[in-house]
């Protein structure tokens, strides 16, 4: 008989290993390895049996249109692709508290007229969530409450012909399943009651709208395949001392994955926000000197940061150059490129950088607005409102394109920027229709971007160019 010893498998690229270690030999990730019994029988192959041939269909052939059930909350139907589709499976994750149990309870609640809507919590007594009900103001909707972490009681209650068309689960984490002997929240319970549910929605044609928790980096907690297992992620997330919230897809087999939702966060619940401008440059208020918006992706996802500089007269013999949330040797960089190519000088002052809002970008793309910062901040001279900036810098003074510079664009417009300066597009292609609502100035070199700075927009139209340029 063969030996039932445990194996260590990797959660990002499945490799199995027999001893554990911090990083899988396999992929190089840290902290993925985790203990799984092995499979009862090894796999086998197929064997000798022969199977019933698969029919082939071609590409173009009758579909059936998929019935979406619409919220009527604009921003979260926006993010969804235009609403929930039956028998789909959602994971909505974000940091504790930032308003995923509230986004969700709205959604059923708005979808109450339509369809049976169901609420299983595993986090909260049904007395919770009807105080909730109660601020919302939505003790009239037809929700059903339950509190329950069990997987096989929860699924007997789905499992019915007058079961319910769209259950939220809050959240995956707190659910176990019984023949695992191992406690709520680890990797195989997680992956397990995903997965049951997952198949019985399939099955039964509910919608199932899934709470994930995130760790410390922001990730789903959990194994990397629960995204891969369900049909849309999305990430709710903005801090928590901030009233907004963004709603992001960062998966979706139903609609596009560069769409946000914008909301408030109100003594009344989550209210959609109109003109996300408004919000995010409430706290910027014009032109600012010493800082600039940069227009980043992390990952898949765009965002928008602001990066603040700080330039002082030194009175130390080195003076100091301090970075939060980039990259100190990229800054080095930078004030070299700024110096030997454009003569803006910054070596006897302190410089200071700082990315606002905690977020800490790895992306090279920075480089432009981090430029911007500096020589706004060494001239005094404001980059003009409302304008992103994003390019890399090579070290000649150049600026190189980058990645997805229309999911970047896009972002800005929808945030209400209105200006953007550019790497100039490879091959001369013209912008997107993405920047039709953005003026677009493209540089091609580090002094051009001083040239933008030191003479406003205004009086030098012609470097601005509307969209589609
Ligand atoms: P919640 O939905 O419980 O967050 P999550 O499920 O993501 O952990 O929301 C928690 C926060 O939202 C809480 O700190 C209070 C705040 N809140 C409001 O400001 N207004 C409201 O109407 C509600 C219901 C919550
Ligand atoms: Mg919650």
């Amino acid at each position: 008989m063969a030996r039932t010893s445990a194996q260590y498998v990797c959660q990002e690229c499945g490799a199995a290993q027999p001893k554990w270690s911090g990083r899988c030999d396999a992929c190089g990730a840290w902290n993925t390895l985790i203990e799984e019994a092995p499979a009862e029988t090894a796999p086998k192959g197929l064997g000798g049996k022969r199977g019933r041939a698969i029919d082939f269909a071609p590409l173009d052939g009758p579909t059936t249109p998929t019935p979406r059930r619409v919220t009527g909350i604009g921003e979260f139907d926006r993010v969804t692709g235009g609403g929930l589709v039956a028998g789909s499976a959602l994971l909505v994750g974000g940091d504790p508290g930032i308003g995923k149990s509230t986004l969700l309870l709205q959604v059923v609640a708005a979808l109450a007229g339509e369809a049976r809507c169901a609420y299983v919590s595993g986090e909260e007594a049904i007395d919770q969530i009807r105080l909730r009900a109660g601020r919302l103001g939505l003790t009239g909707a037809s929700v059903v409450l339950a509190a329950a972490t069990s997987v096989r009681d929860i699924a007997a209650a789905l499992d019915a012909a007058d079961g319910p068309d769209v259950v939220v689960v809050d959240s995956i984490q707190t659910l176990y399943v019984d023949t695992l002997d191992l406690a709520p929240g680890t990797v195989a319970q997680v992956r397990t009651s995903a997965q049951e549910l997952i198949r019985l929605a399939k099955r039964r044609g509910f919608v199932v709208m899934m709470v994930g928790h995130v760790t410390k980096e922001g990730m789903i907690a959990g194994p990397r395949v629960l995204e891969h297992m369900v049909d849309t992620v999305l990430y709710f997330e903005g801090e928590r001392s901030h009233q907004f919230r963004i709603l992001r897809a960062v998966k979706n087999r139903f609609g596009a994955t560069d769409e946000i939702g914008v909301f408030e966060m109100t003594d009344g619940g989550l209210v959609q926000v109109a003109n996300p401008s408004a919000l995010f440059l409430a706290e910027r208020e014009g032109e600012v000197a010493d800082a600039c918006v940069f227009a980043g992706m992390e990952g898949s996802r765009p965002v928008l940061v602001e990066i603040q500089s700080l330039i002082a007269p030194s009175a130390l013999a080195t003076p100091r150059r301090a970075v939060v949330g980039w990259d100190s040797g990229r800054l080095a960089m930078i004030l070299a490129v700024l110096e030997a190519r454009c003569g803006v000088a910054m070596g006897g002052a302190d410089v200071f950088l700082n990315v606002a809002g905690g977020l800490r970008i790895g992306e090279p793309a920075a480089d432009l607005a981090v430029a911007a910062a500096l020589v706004s901040a060494e001239s005094g001279r404001p980059l003009p409102a409302e304008t992103v900036v994003f390019g890399e810098i090579g070290l000649g003074g150049e600026v190189r394109a980058v990645a997805r510079a229309d999911a970047r664009l896009k972002e800005a417009a929808k945030l209400g920027f209105t200006r953007a300066i550019v790497p100039t597009r490879p091959g001369g292609a013209a912008s997107s229709s993405f920047a039709a609502e953005i003026q677009v100035a493209e540089v091609a070199h580090v002094a051009e971007l001083l040239a933008l700075l030191h003479e406003p927009a205004v009086d030098r139209p012609q470097a601005w160019r509307a969209g589609r340029g």
